[in-house]
């Protein structure tokens, strides 16, 4: 059967750890001797975006030239219809039936995930999720990779804690905490929780959800925060400013973690909202060595699919 990447649970504890070890050997073969082992040789990606993006793309098409391949763009200019959505000049099962035979990994990144799981059901080759509304697994292996580095693996005591929009972001950085045994604590505001089913398909309860951001960050070793308004969510721009007063991620809130706390984000970030530019730029941000580890698992990721 076809391993498709349409969520980060699709992907169990071993999967993940072998593609955080494979990424970590591929950056490290890069930096030493300036090539890897062409794993994706004559292959070719095909990268479908819905919405823009700066380090999906980028790390994803130069993944796949260091692994000896290709990678194409699509986007609304090429095959979308106007208004940037996969539906209308053609259908997505009949998107799928045609890139799989010119191509070997398709990398979508959209606004429902109802279309990332039609696509995956209607191609042969394995389709990984770049973003959609609810996942975005690919940033949470970088995101793994990340904490991994930080922390020579994933302790026993460690904590996560999740400050802001409950998106994308945060419900696959959840689930992967919940496959590692890794803790986390969320607040979000009220009426902006993760979706029930996400919280409801954990399985081992090493979580916390409220609406507290000074509690959720008490003893953590990690802050972790997205964007207040996600892509596609433009128009609650006023309303959503509003809304998550309190939720900023500023040097006050920092006060209340451990000194030796870091700060994460998956960017972009809008800075003097969701996060202040003293703490993005300060001495606790792991903020762009998060962001440089999208390329190693990009490069993990189409290794692991061509294997
Ligand atoms: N974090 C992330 O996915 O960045 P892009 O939107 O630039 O791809
Ligand atoms: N939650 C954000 C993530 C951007 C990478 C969004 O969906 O826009």
């Amino acid at each position: 059967m076809t391993k498709h990447i349409t969520k980060i649970t699709d992907l169990d504890k071993e999967e993940i750890l072998k593609i955080l070890s494979d990424a970590h050997q591929l950056n490290e073969q890069y930096i030493c001797t300036g090539w890897n082992t062409e794993y994706f040789k004559n292959k070719t990606l095909a990268m479908i975006f819905e919405k823009p993006s700066l380090r999906t793309r980028v790390a994803f098409e130069v993944a796949a030239n260091h692994l000896g391949g290709h990678a194409i763009y699509l986007t609304s200019t090429d095959i979308l219809a106007s208004g940037g959505n996969m539906q209308g000049r053609e259908s997505i099962p009949d998107i799928a039936k045609n890139l799989e035979n010119f191509t070997d990994v398709i990398m979508a990144r959209v606004f429902s995930n109802e279309t990332i799981e039609t696509l995956a059901k209607n191609s042969k080759v394995p389709v990984i999720n770049s973003l959609c509304d609810l996942h975005h697994p690919t940033q949470t292996l970088a995101d793994l990779y990340t904490i991994s580095h930080l922390y020579n693996g994933f302790p026993e005591n460690l904590k996560v804690a999740y400050v802001g929009d409950g998106c994308n972001t945060v419900n696959s950085l959840f689930l992967a905490c919940d496959i590692l045994g890794i803790n986390i604590e969320i607040a979000t505001p009220v009426g902006y929780e993760m979706p029930e089913k996400i919280i409801k398909s954990a399985k081992n309860g090493n979580f916390k959800i409220e609406n507290d951001p000074k509690l959720a960050v008490k003893n953590a070793d990690i802050i972790y925060t997205d964007t207040w308004i996600s892509m596609g969510l433009e128009k609650e721009f006023e309303k959503r400013l509003h809304d998550f007063q309190g939720y900023q991620v500023n040097k006050e809130l920092l006060s209340h973690a451990k000194s030796s706390v870091h700060v994460m984000h998956c960017l972009p970030a809008h800075r003097g909202e969701e996060i202040t530019d003293d703490v993005i730029d300060g001495k606790n941000s792991v903020v762009f060595a998060q962001a440089q580890a999208r390329l190693p698992i990009a490069k993990a990721l189409l290794k692991f699919l061509m294997s």
